[in-house]
């Protein structure tokens, strides 16, 4: 209601006379007046007008006001509106009515001025008091309702960045545990190795001496005889530099390895190289390599590669090698969810593999394929693989962050694209576009 705006009211009666006395009192008391003489002209009325308060008689001919006032009610845009009742009739049952088909208040004739002024005010008070009280709830409503959004949103940040902290942290102890053990490894198969080419020496050099006395005592005494004998010394002689040979071989596999847990926790963190990526596959494949390989259940997991002729890519190589080890450690999970179930002799026949592809793209892009024919994807699990926290793997085996992760290095720290390809029992591949910066 506007306040410039007179206070409206509505007198609904049949009776001239209560009608002049009403009409004359109210508008003396500062009321905009407006009359209707029945139940169907006041209905008629309101379409056009929207008055403050309807004072409205209960006997009238055509719809009476119970009627009348029942139909006020049903229109939405008046449901609000006040009505108090005018009547001779003074009994309870009347009154239990017309309050109950959502009247406010009654008044009976004869008329007491003060009585009616005072029941007007009232209810014009409550009436505003309701609509403040109501503005106030939407208003609340609203706050509440920006507000749980807002907590949303809050949580749903707090949540991604909780679980790329956790990723991050978790890689990057991976990688100082890598590089630690590197390390450790490192001296004492320095000095293995080193000692090697000493011991072959010495052992060259006795075995030497051994045949010279041979060749210079071909009689020796008997106790030496048979020892000669018990030792076997031309398997001894002939033997043991090969045995020297397998352990360099050994020991220079394991510096190999160390190299490459070495190239793989190299954390680069904020600025890009230049970097062979198969160096990244290769020392990625290497710290797999415990479960790759065969165990009773299953023959090895075969490792295709088919390496392109790829230049060094700019990149983060240390999370490039993170996307390479999520992506992996998929295939791997997903070959082992396909075998269950199955005998070794019939995996064996149809062996579990990952294909590792890479190749520059007709458009110069790096593209690096990682395929397995494990036991693929459905539509369902499709929809959902790239969010946070989805996982079909058991408590405590997927965290469910492998393929958000890899996607978000691929794609935001790249500029790349992370693709991939599956269906049920088909196998899936995934594909890694890296545009190249020269
Ligand atoms: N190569 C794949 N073959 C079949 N399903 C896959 C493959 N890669 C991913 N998925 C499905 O996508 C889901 C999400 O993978 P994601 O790497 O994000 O999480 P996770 O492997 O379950 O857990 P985490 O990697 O954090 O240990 C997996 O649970 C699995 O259902
Ligand atoms: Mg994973």
């Amino acid at each position: 209601m506007n306040a410039s705006e007179p206070t409206t009211l509505l007198i609904v009666d049949d009776n001239p006379t209560n009608i002049k006395v009403l009409f004359d009192f109210l508008k003396e008391s500062g009321f905009r007046v407006l009359v209707a003489k029945d139940g169907e002209s006041t209905l008629a009325k309101l379409e056009a007008v929207t008055p403050d308060l309807i004072l409205l008689d209960v006997m009238m001919p055509g719809i009476d006001g119970f009627e009348t006032c029942r139909r006020i009610k049903a229109d939405p845009k008046h449901k609000d509106l006040p009505i108090i009742f005018m009547t001779a009739l003074a009994d309870t049952a009347n009154k239990v009515k017309g309050l109950s088909l959502g009247a406010v208040d009654y008044i009976t004739k004869p008329f007491q001025q003060e009585e009616i002024l005072a029941r007007i005010h009232l209810h014009l008070k409550l009436r505003d008091l309701t609509r403040e009280l109501a503005d106030k709830n939407a208003q609340l409503y609203e706050l509440n309702t920006s507000l749980e959004q807002k907590v949303e949103e809050r949580t749903a940040a707090l949540e991604n960045a909780q679980s790329q902290l956790i990723l991050s942290e978790k890689m990057s102890s991976l990688g100082q545990l890598i590089a630690g053990i590197a390390h450790e490894i490192n001296n004492p198969v320095g000095f293995i190795s080193g000692n090697l080419s000493h011991a072959s020496e010495f052992a060259q050099d006795l075995i030497h001496l051994v045949q010279l006395y041979q060749q210079y005592y071909p009689q020796p005494v008997p106790e030496i005889a048979e020892e000669l004998e018990a030792i076997d010394l031309n398997y001894v002689i002939e033997d043991f530099p090969k045995l020297l040979n397998s352990m360099k071989e050994g020991t220079k596999r394991i510096h190999e390895i160390s190299q490459s847990m070495r190239t793989f926790s190299r954390m680069d963190t904020d600025t890009k190289v230049f970097c062979n990526l198969h160096e990244g596959l290769d020392s990625t494949l290497l710290i797999l390599k415990h479960r790759l390989k065969a165990n009773q259940c299953r023959p090895a997991i075969e490792v295709i590669k088919e390496y392109g002729d790829l230049p060094e890519v700019e990149c983060y190589p240390g999370q490039l090698n993170q996307v390479f080890m999520n992506l992996l450690a998929n295939s791997i999970d997903a070959l082992e969810e396909s075998n269950v179930g199955r005998s070794f002799h019939e995996i064996q026949a149809k062996p579990n593999h990952i294909k590792i592809r890479t190749e520059v793209s007709a458009n110069q892009q790096v593209v690096i394929s990682i395929q397995d024919n494990g036991i693929g994807i459905g539509p369902e699990v499709q929809a959902r693989i790239f969010s946070h926290s989805f996982t079909t793997k058991a408590v405590g085996k997927g965290t469910g962050l492998g393929l958000p992760i890899a996607r978000q290095i691929v794609e935001d720290k790249h500029g790349g694209e992370l693709r991939y390809y599956s269906a049920p029992g088909q196998g899936t591949e995934f594909v890694i576009v890296i545009p190249q910066t020269r």
